[in-house]
């Protein structure tokens, strides 16, 4: 083994740091402390290195197919419906600012959103445009796929995922669309909530435990609310983690078969 004296980065050769020295190494000692690896790793084993050492890069499977990484193998579709999740998140919850769950201020708090409040209508329509994207997005995902015969094994545990991220999705709009308490959401809800009376067995129960009651009322929309901005955001959020893990514990995205 070598017996130099290896020269810390930010010290000087006598190994000590000096104030302009601890000054102008700051932002190198940040990005160390932070990323443990070279901005610019030099060699193969430095950049596994510089991988291994990154959460958001450690996501990805230890061997990403270069075609995987090409727009046209996913539309970008999964990471699309991320990124609308994550805005209706930060939306959502500025949105929980300004709105009370109740028949008597609900629609009032709506109407104020988007007449007194500043950037108030910018805000709910970015909540709202969406919403309408996520559910359309996930489906295209889903379709994506589907079509290209991903679900298959050694995929399917992470396609079932899907699809209960995907019911998840429809839940959160559904239960999204009652909230601004107005004619439409009302009626919205009452038919939505009548259909659901009609599944076999549990129909009629199904109805009375998401409306906390056996009419749209002030119990309907709090249990709305409830499931819309803390239920369904968490557990969507945890199955997405697990999506994710999944797909790097499956070997990356799928490829065609080797012929
Ligand atoms: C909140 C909803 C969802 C999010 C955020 C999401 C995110 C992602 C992302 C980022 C990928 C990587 C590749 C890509 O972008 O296409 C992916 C792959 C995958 N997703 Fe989703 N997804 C969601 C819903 C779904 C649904 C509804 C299904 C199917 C029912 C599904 C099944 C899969 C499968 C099987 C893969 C692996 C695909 C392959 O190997 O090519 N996902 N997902």
């Amino acid at each position: 083994m070598s017996m130099d004296k290896v020269q810390i980065p930010w010290t000087d050769s006598d190994g000590k740091p000096g104030f302009w020295g601890a000054l102008h190494s700051l932002p190198r000692r940040v990005y160390h402390s932070v990323f443990r690896s070279r901005p610019i790793p030099a060699n193969d084993l430095e950049r596994s290195q510089a991988v291994a050492a990154n959460f958001f890069f450690h996501l990805h499977s230890a061997k990403v197919q270069e075609r995987t990484l090409r727009f046209k193998t996913t539309l970008g579709l999964g990471l699309l419906s991320l990124y609308t999740f994550v805005i209706l998140v930060v939306t959502g919850i500025l949105l929980m600012f300004y709105y009370v769950p109740t028949p008597v201020e609900a629609y009032d708090r709506m109407l104020d959103l988007r007449g007194a409040v500043f950037f108030g209508t910018f805000l709910r329509n970015l909540h709202r445009w969406s919403a309408h994207a996520m559910v359309g997005l996930v489906f295209l995902h889903l379709m994506r796929v589907f079509l290209t015969g991903a679900h298959k094994a050694p995929r399917e545990f992470n396609w079932m995922v899907g699809i209960v991220l995907f019911l998840l999705t429809l839940l959160l709009s559904f239960t999204g669309y009652l909230l601004p308490w107005d004619q439409l959401a009302f009626w919205a809800i009452v038919v939505g909530t009548s259909i659901a009376s009609y599944a076999p067995v549990v129909g009629d129960e199904l109805r009375y435990v998401l409306l906390g009651g056996d009419s749209v009322g002030a119990e309907a929309l709090l249990r709305f609310y409830v499931l819309h901005v803390a239920v369904l955001p968490v557990v969507l959020t945890t199955l997405i983690g697990l999506h994710f893990w999944r797909i790097r514990k499956d070997g990356g995205l799928a490829k065609p078969r080797e012929k």
